[in-house]
């Protein structure tokens, strides 16, 4: 798998480039994705590229691959999870939804659709 990443990161760049220079829509973003639910999350946290990119100034780099693999990974099963543990320690979500940089982890709502 290691050797994949490099390539990754050259699409990723590419892709970002391709958008600065044309200053057009940006390629496709990845889907919404619901993320896999945890012990006794309160509800489906769905995350969308559309809400978190500025097509006028996408800066994928905020989140890959520092925060977030960009294999699609960190929230999957066959990984870690997206926990509280780690957004409480400023990782993940948490490295911005700290009621700094964005809202913060209080309001559940903001994040978690209630069944
Ligand atoms: C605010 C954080 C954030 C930003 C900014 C962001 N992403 Fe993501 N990206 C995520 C998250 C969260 C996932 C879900 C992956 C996971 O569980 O690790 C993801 C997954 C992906 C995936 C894997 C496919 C998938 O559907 O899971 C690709 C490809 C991707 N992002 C590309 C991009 C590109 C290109 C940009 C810039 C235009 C971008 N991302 C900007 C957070 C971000
Ligand atoms: C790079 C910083 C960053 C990261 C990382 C990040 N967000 Fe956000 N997010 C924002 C900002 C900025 C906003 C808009 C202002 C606000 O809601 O505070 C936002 C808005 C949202 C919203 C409201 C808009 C919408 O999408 O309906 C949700 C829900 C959300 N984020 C969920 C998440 C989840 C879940 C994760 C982790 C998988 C995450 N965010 C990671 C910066 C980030
Ligand atoms: C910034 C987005 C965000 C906010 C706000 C948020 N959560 Fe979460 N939470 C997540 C994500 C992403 C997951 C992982 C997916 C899942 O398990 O549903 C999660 C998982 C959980 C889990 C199970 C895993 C764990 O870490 O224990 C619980 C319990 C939980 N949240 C409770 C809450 C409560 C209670 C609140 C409000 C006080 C809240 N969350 C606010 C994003 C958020």
């Amino acid at each position: 798998m290691r050797e994949r990443r490099p390539r990754l990161l050259v699409t990723l760049l590419a892709l970002a480039a391709t958008a600065a220079l044309t200053a057009g829509p940006l390629p496709k973003l990845p889907a919404d994705r619901v993320l896999p639910q945890w012990g006794d999350s309160p509800g489906q946290v769905t995350f969308s590229h559309r809400n978190h990119v500025d097509e006028a100034a996408p800066d994928c780099l905020a989140c890959h691959s520092g925060v977030f693999s960009l294999l699609g990974r960190t929230g999957s099963r066959t990984d870690s999870g997206i926990r509280h543990a780690a957004m409480e320690r400023g990782r993940q979500c948490g490295a911005c939804h700290d009621g700094t940089r964005a809202s913060g982890l209080e309001d559940c709502a903001h994040c978690h659709v209630e069944k």
